[in-house]
């Protein structure tokens, strides 16, 4: 198949994509989080298709997109009161809701549960895309499965070339990491996967959030995921990733003394010139924990240019405001981290 590279600029060509998204085909599309591959909700063989093209396992559920807050009762059941609170202040943005399922919505798309995740982008070509297709768009992030989510086009095509129909080339992303997900259908409401939306932003408008466990630490054995998303490696790069958790000048002075033959580091940008004679990468800011999304995934991808030994990457301490990007660090670890104090002693 060959895969055609558009502009979202151009309108002609975002009508053409509407066009082939209502006739079941697969479209690549910028949002402001990470690049979506999206396909009509309402097609199962469509979504299949979608599966297919990233080889992502069948039981973890897609994303629906909407450009417009009438959509969602073609989708939900009932709309929550709180999911409306939260639109009012988050939508469009890069937050997911997850409430239960109207049983018009495909069963492929939700990977069987009754519920189904519905998010409104905020990116002025996500949402130009899907009122030309006049459908919701079901759209994982358009990466091959258990890869660095894309966050420009050229992530894409790098997985995808041949397996979808169409990119929409909308430049980088501007957040970088994927949405918050918050599963509204049991109480107290929990986040199952951190974003730019932060647990301390929802409790400005809901009384009670819970962030889940299972975001920080592996699931134990025998555990139900809330979300199954949380069962699979995700965003790894082919070399062995080890996070080194804690103050930039800690995990700088532990990654000196441990770092082997081989080895590669993924850094803050202040701590660029301690690695000038290893293969190494900045990701972003300490201090600017959107600066880190923003860079996390491409740098990613650029250490794994070539193979390493082991990759130590320079994580945040734990904290709400950086808990998107030392989630999907601790994920591509298969959380393998260390904790470090400000001298680099593991604590
Ligand atoms: O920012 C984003 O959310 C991007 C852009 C393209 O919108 N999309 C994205 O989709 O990251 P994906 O498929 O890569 O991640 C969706 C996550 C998965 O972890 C999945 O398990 C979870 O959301 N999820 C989806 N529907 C769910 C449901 N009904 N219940 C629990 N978890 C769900
Ligand atoms: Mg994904």
């Amino acid at each position: 198949m060959q895969t055609t590279l558009f502009s979202a600029k151009d309108t002609d060509q975002l009508a053409a994509a509407g066009a082939l998204l209502r006739a079941g085909g697969l479209v690549a599309i910028p949002t402001e989080t990470v690049y979506g591959l999206a396909c009509s909700a309402f097609r199962p063989e469509a979504v299949a298709r979608v599966f297919a093209a990233k080889g992502r396992p069948s039981d973890n559920p897609l994303i629906v997109h909407i450009s417009d807050l009438s959509e969602l009762s073609l989708l939900w059941q009932e709309i929550p009161p709180e999911a409306l609170r939260l639109a009012e202040a988050f939508w469009p943005g890069p937050l997911t809701m997850i409430a239960r399922k109207r049983p018009e919505v495909p069963g492929e798309v939700t990977g069987g549960l009754d519920t189904v995740a519905v998010r409104f982008p905020a990116h002025p070509a996500a949402q130009a895309v899907i009122r030309a297709a006049g459908v919701p768009l079901a759209a994982p992030s358009a990466n091959l499965s258990g890869s660095p989510s894309p966050t420009c086009a050229e992530h894409v095509r790098s997985d995808l070339d041949g397996r979808i129909e169409m990119i929409l080339d909308g430049g980088a992303c501007d957040f970088g990491v994927e949405s918050t997900v918050l599963d509204l259908t049991r109480r107290p409401f929990a986040v199952l996967r951190p974003g730019s939306v932060t647990p301390e932003m929802l409790r400005g408008v809901l009384s009670e959030v819970i962030t889940d466990p299972a975001v920080l630490r592996p699931l134990d054995r025998g555990e139900t995921a809330r979300s199954p998303g949380m069962k699979y490696r995700h965003y790894a790069p082919q070399s062995p990733v080890t996070a080194v958790s804690g103050p930039g000048c800690g995990s700088a002075a532990y990654i000196r003394a441990h770092l082997l033959e081989g080895g590669a580091v993924l850094c803050f940008d202040e701590f660029l010139r301690d690695f000038a004679r290893i293969p190494s990468v900045a990701y972003g800011s300490e201090t600017d924990a959107a600066s880190l999304a923003r860079g996390l995934y491409a740098s990613l991808r650029l250490l794994d240019r070539e193979p390493h030994a082991h990759i130590f990457a320079q994580c945040p301490p734990l904290s709400e405001e950086y808990l998107a990007v030392t989630n999907r660090l601790c994920r591509s670890a298969g959380f393998r981290v260390i904790h470090v104090d400000e001298k680099g002693a593991e604590i």
